[in-house]
């Protein structure tokens, strides 16, 4: 059950390893036809404001945060909307200029964080449309928003958010799916190609699962680092900074995620023989840019992690270590990329003897500002 850690040591890594069936928990009754049409009861009443919205402001905290940066990406490729994604902490005492013509989707595991919670009132107070994607049933979130969805990713114990991350950023990704399939911005072909690539998310998650071990032999490696930086682009720049928060909740070791292309203006001065750098580099469209990165990174003597595509030789010959992922479309490899990033922050945090399931001075919910 989720109250016990079964045969695993932390709760943590339990969490880890069940996001190929929280995944397909969030999927189900939601994926139709054979996993072809995408069904979302909780917004059906609110789909045509949503499809009439001329904005979409997104806000959360933290880990929450970083799946808005995902949904921020598909929404502008796919439905062809604009977003803003906000810090609910900074959002709650701005002047923000909202209207009913807004949507405002709060993302929340606990549904219980102050700040987000009070960005949700004020959102309300400014007449905008208010949505919610929250994993716990019946919390404050999903009581005071006017629809919503519920991820389902079961309950998760561990402070460093991992399960729900992935089953926030799915509900996202439907979202924005079958927003761009109602506007008529999205291709048949791409909506069914797309549909496809997340069904295949969960059998993909597993095979990175079933190759883990692995991580532990890189973990050895860097666990007495000072400072980590993590890299990405597109998709994967939020992965990035979600990596580096991983990195240091639970292991205290000073990481900062950063969009690789703005390496070059400030954090490449921090690149020596110490640094272990965490490049997300997939075949995709920035994949050559991203290997100009890390060998900027290399020329430097830094050492580069990077989570590769399967089978991908180039890089294997020009970097420290890699972890595989199998290939998937661009607009899904979040979810994969994700896993070998919570592993590594597992293991390191392991090693060095951290309480990984509950990492000093955080809680699990932060319900006081
Ligand atoms: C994630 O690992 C963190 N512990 C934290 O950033 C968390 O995501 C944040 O506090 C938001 O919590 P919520 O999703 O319950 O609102």
């Amino acid at each position: 059950g989720a109250m016990d850690k079964g045969a695993y040591d932390y709760f943590m890594l339990k969490e880890i390893h069940e996001q190929p069936k929280t995944i397909e928990e969030t999927f189900r009754g939601r994926l139709q036809n054979d996993y072809s049409e995408i069904v979302l009861g909780g917004l059906l009443n609110v789909f045509p404001k949503i499809e009439a919205a001329k904005r979409i402001v997104i806000i959360g905290c933290g880990t929450s945060w970083h799946a808005g940066l995902i949904a921020e990406y598909l929404f502008e490729e796919y439905a062809q909307v604009s977003v803003e994604v906000e810090y609910a902490s900074e959002f709650r005492y701005r002047k923000p200029v909202l209207s009913s013509d807004d949507v405002v989707i709060l993302i929340s595991q606990s549904g219980e964080t102050a700040d987000t919670l009070a960005a949700l009132e004020l959102a309300k107070s400014k007449g905008a449309t208010v949505l919610g994607i929250c994993n716990v049933v019946g919390s404050t979130l999903s009581r005071e928003t006017e629809a919503g969805v519920y991820t389902h990713a079961g309950v998760e114990i561990g402070v460093a958010s991992t399960k729900a991350f992935t089953a926030q950023v799915t509900v996202l990704t439907m979202i924005a799916l079958k927003l761009a399939k109602r506007k008529g911005t999205i291709s048949n072909e791409t909506y069914k190609v797309l549909v496809k690539e997340l069904a295949e998310i969960p059998e993909k998650g597993r095979a990175i699962l079933d190759d883990g071990e692995k991580i532990k032999a890189i973990a050895e490696k860097y666990h007495e680092a000072v400072n980590a930086l993590y890299l990405g682009r597109g998709y994967l720049f939020p992965v990035a900074l979600e990596g580096a928060l991983k990195l240091k909740e639970i292991s205290y070791i000073h990481a900062e995620g950063y969009a690789a292309g703005e390496m070059k203006h400030g954090p490449i001065a921090l690149v020596d023989n110490n640094l272990p750098v965490v490049v997300v580099a997939p075949q995709d469209d920035y994949y050559e840019k991203v290997v100009s990165n890390i060998q900027e990174v290399k020329a430097r003597k830094g050492n580069v992690i990077a989570i590769v595509t399967e089978g991908d030789k180039g890089l294997k010959e020009m970097v420290n270590d890699v972890i595989e992922i199998p290939k998937s479309h661009p607009a899904v490899a979040p979810l994969l990329a994700v896993i070998p990033l919570q592993l590594l922050a597992y293991h390191i945090a392991l090693l060095k003897g951290c309480n990984v399931d509950q990492p000093r001075n955080l809680a699990k919910s932060v319900t006081v500002e």
